[in-house]
């Protein structure tokens, strides 16, 4: 079997870098890094998100203020709270949980998040921004996905990554990232999605291959080439009647058959999944020295 690339643990390690960073950084500036995190509605993924999100707050002593807005809340309702984190002195990032119910505009939502706080990175001017090579803030999972990479000893320049899913939150932006003109980048970046004719022929030319198109158990062993590093991005729920829950999380791969193909390979969950969450809190501590004037 593959080695297994412990999502969970790196996160942990960046995680508590973090904290005794935060520290300093909260008695130098005399007020602690703060987000604010907006959910509208009840999907119950969105909920275990913000939970965990508040969660790792508390963990590394952000300020953390959540706003949970009912799901047929009106435009306005929704516009206000967002002008209302951009004007706060103790919030330097902002955090609009999506996706947003039908009723609301996603793109018009995010474009009134000030990109000195969109610690999301979805902002179109840190999207811009990324494109030409001068991030202010990149999406959380796609640095997350570098990162473990980097932690994990895959050596990222000069290999050719595969990326099954072209999303605006994790193919576009990955495949951005990793082919910058950067240390920890200069790779040769293929993206595939659903329209893409012969899928397995270019999935098995990945040195890395990254699956991030949100269906359950789409990339089989045949679509792996002996010794490739699979990233494994999905986080689908698939019903399980063994489970008290009624359902489990399996990623994009089919772990089992691929784990014996691969020469690294990330769980589900335990892989991605936290170390989106640890790139969250990074972003919200370089928006905070940024915006207190220290050096990032
Ligand atoms: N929905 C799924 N992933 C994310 C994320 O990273 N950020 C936000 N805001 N919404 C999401």
């Amino acid at each position: 079997m593959g080695e297994l690339i412990d999502g969970k643990a790196i996160a942990e390690q960046i995680k508590s870098q973090l904290k005794a960073e935060i520290g300093t950084l909260t008695e130098k500036v005399g007020r602690a890094p703060g987000l604010g995190v907006i959910l509208v509605g009840d999907n119950p993924a969105s909920k275990v998100y913000v939970t965990n999100k508040r969660k790792a707050c508390d963990e590394l002593n952000i300020f953390s203020q959540e706003y949970l807005l009912d799901k047929h809340v009106e435009e306005r309702v929704l516009r206000e709270t967002i002008e209302q984190l951009n004007k706060d002195d103790r919030i330097d990032g902002i955090l609009l949980q999506l996706p947003l119910p039908d009723h609301l505009d996603e793109d018009a939502m995010v474009s009134l998040i000030e990109p000195a706080k969109d610690v999301d990175g979805f902002h179109k001017l840190n999207l811009g921004r990324l494109l030409w090579g001068k991030e202010l803030f990149v999406a959380c999972t796609p640095l997350g996905v570098q990162q473990l990479l980097l932690r994990s000893g895959v050596k990222i320049e000069g290999s050719h990554v595969v990326i099954v899913g072209r999303s605006n939150i994790v193919g576009k932006p990955l495949a951005t990232l990793l082919m910058q003109k950067k240390p920890g980048a200069n790779a040769t970046v293929t993206v595939c999605h659903s329209r893409t004719g012969n899928l397995g022929e270019i999935t098995r030319t990945a040195d890395i291959l990254v699956a991030a198109m949100g269906s359950p158990g789409t990339i089989t062993a045949d679509m792996v080439r002996p010794g490739a590093v699979v990233v494994d991005v999905g986080i689908n729920r698939i019903p399980d009647e063994t489970r008290k829950s009624g359902y489990r999380l399996v990623g994009d791969v089919d772990f089992d058959a691929v784990k014996d193909v691969a020469s690294k390979i990330t769980p589900v969950p335990g892989g991605v999944g936290p170390m989106t969450i640890a790139m969250l809190m990074a972003n919200t501590v370089r928006s905070f020295k940024m915006r207190n004037g220290l050096p990032v």
